[in-house]
């Protein structure tokens, strides 16, 4: 044995390169008490093992192909043994990795250990956090069902508003103009094998640069970090330091070993998510709700009025990013001690409440779309005795394909889209068969779906959406009907 391990230690080196890296010192006030701050990003870590490990289980039953991949999970659910715990764990844990990495970065950025001379750490935590967010997202479109379908919809439609690279992204997504047989294998590729190697590589140079950095010492009060005395400054704290396999690792273990029971006990009691309905776009009762870590963004969608949605979809995430980034370089010095940063922790404490109170309302609220408009809300009855026989036969075709948990008549229906009761004044009958055949903003194209005398009797029905006596909306270049083809319209 004693051989054996000697040939190996000739070999491998362990004593030369991954002992002193064990055997490292930490700063000595990282060890104590305030250890305990030190232990999320290790157990950010032990989630992506779990990931890892419980992901590799998952690809082996996991059939990506729009036609098959439904029935592989309701498989995994109910005849491959354990099949069901292996979902659980994989979604409750990837939701703990998320929330992990979220608290992981706050602490960082409380005790100001971005600063000098640990820029880099952070700007590669940032990439692992939209890795993480990245995996998150893909992972919940391989839930191939009815919320993962329209979730992706409204992901895409959002994409889609970019201003020229727009349909070029959506295209890049979907791996076509549409959710079809492509865009799964897309994304489980993105899920599988790119994200999860980007995240790799970035974690080990994340851990690359902890190492040589070291972690930082906790903050005190009145004393400023400069970069230009900060170096020395902490070669002597390491002097008096105490080895990173001891007290540190102790914490990292117990609290992670905390987290596992936890993850797995949650895993246990509620079981896999999904899949929900059949990912068909034309059936009812799909939830499009998209997986906790992204119902913030939902409930602000929802909440937000239509005018503002798209400048903000397309401005937040710039303005995210380049905070994020730019953080560690405007700055990178002064005081790290929370009491002294009182607008940094003010920011936290917004941040989170408010991230807290929109998942809430993302999770009680009606939410856009709200998915039960095909059920109970009948077209108003004053709507209904207007209609010809062919308008509507296109009401009912409103009905049916669902256009209600977009959209309200008479204040009644789904709140993402505009209410239709007058769309009659607003869009002339080419405008209108073009919104239904080709969609836009937030809304799917249905060309697809429907057939040539449902379109018809749709736009005949919302033709004459308007209030009695008022006249169709109508192309300015058009010559102004006489009186008999205005007949003839209505
Ligand atoms: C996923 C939600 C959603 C569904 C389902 C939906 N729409 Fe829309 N619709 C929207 C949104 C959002 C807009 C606004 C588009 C924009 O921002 O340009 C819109 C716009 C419209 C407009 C133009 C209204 C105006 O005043 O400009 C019409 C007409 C319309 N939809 C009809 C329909 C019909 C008919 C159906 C069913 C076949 C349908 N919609 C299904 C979301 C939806």
């Amino acid at each position: 044995m004693k051989k054996l391990l000697a040939w190996l230690e000739h070999r491998v080196g362990f004593r030369d390169s991954i002992l002193p890296m064990l055997m490292h010192p930490i700063p000595r006030g990282a060890a104590g008490p305030m250890g305990w701050w030190y232990v999320f990003g290790s157990a950010s870590m032990t989630l992506l093992a779990i990931q890892i490990l419980t992901g590799i289980g998952l690809a082996l039953v996991y059939v990506p192909s729009a036609d098959k991949a439904y029935e592989s999970l309701l498989y995994l659910n109910y005849e491959q043994p354990m099949g069901w715990f292996l979902r659980a764990l994989h979604n409750t844990s990837a939701g703990g990795m998320v929330l992990m990495v979220a608290i992981h970065m706050t602490q960082v950025f409380l005790h100001g250990s971005f600063k000098y001379p640990r820029e880099l750490t952070w700007i590669l935590g940032v990439c692992l956090l939209f890795l993480t967010l990245g995996l998150a997202f893909t992972g919940q479109v391989l839930r191939w069902d009815g919320d993962a379908y329209w979730g992706l919809g409204v992901g895409a439609a959002m994409a889609g508003r970019v201003p020229i690279l727009g349909p070029y992204i959506v295209r890049l997504l979907l791996g076509g103009p549409i959710i079809g047989a492509d865009t799964l294998s897309r994304f489980f590729a993105l899920h599988v094998f790119i994200l999860p190697g980007l995240l790799l590589v970035t974690l080990g140079l994340h851990l690359w640069v902890v190492l040589r950095k070291g972690i930082s010492e906790p903050p005190v009060p009145g004393e400023p970090v400069d970069p230009t005395t900060y170096d020395a400054k902490y070669h002597e704290e390491l002097k008096k330091g105490v080895p990173f396999l001891g007290d540190a690792v102790v914490k990292d273990g117990l609290f992670s070993a905390l987290v596992v029971i936890t993850v797995v006990v949650i895993a246990a009691v509620f079981g896999p998510k999904g899949p929900g309905a059949y990912p068909d776009p034309t059936l009812p009762g799909a939830d499009p709700k998209p997986d906790w870590p992204f119902l913030w963004t939902y409930a602000a969608l929802t909440l937000l009025p239509a005018e503002v949605e798209t400048p903000l979809i397309l401005t937040a995430p710039l303005v995210l990013l380049v905070v994020l980034f730019g953080l560690p370089f405007y700055a990178n010095r002064g005081e790290r001690a929370p009491s002294r940063r009182p607008l940094a922790v003010l920011g936290v404490i917004v941040l989170w409440s408010l991230l807290i109170v929109l998942t809430l309302i993302g999770i009680k609220g009606p939410g856009a779309p709200t998915m039960d408009g095909w059920s109970g809300i009948p077209v108003p009855v004053d709507m209904v005795k207007r209609s010809s026989p062919v308008q509507l036969a296109g009401a009912a075709v409103l009905q049916n394909k669902q256009c209600r948990n977009c959209h309200a008549l008479e204040g009644k229906g789904g709140i993402r889209g505009p209410d239709l009761t007058n769309v009659g004044t607003r869009l002339t009958r080419d405008e209108l068969i073009r919104q239904v055949i080709q969609g836009g903003g937030l809304m799917p194209a249905y060309g697809k779906q429907l057939k040539p005398h449902e379109v018809t009797a749709l736009v005949e029905f919302l033709v004459n959406c308007r209030p009695a006596g008022e006249t169709p909306a109508r192309n300015p270049a058009q010559p102004v009907p006489t009186r008999t083809t205005a007949r003839a319209e209505n």
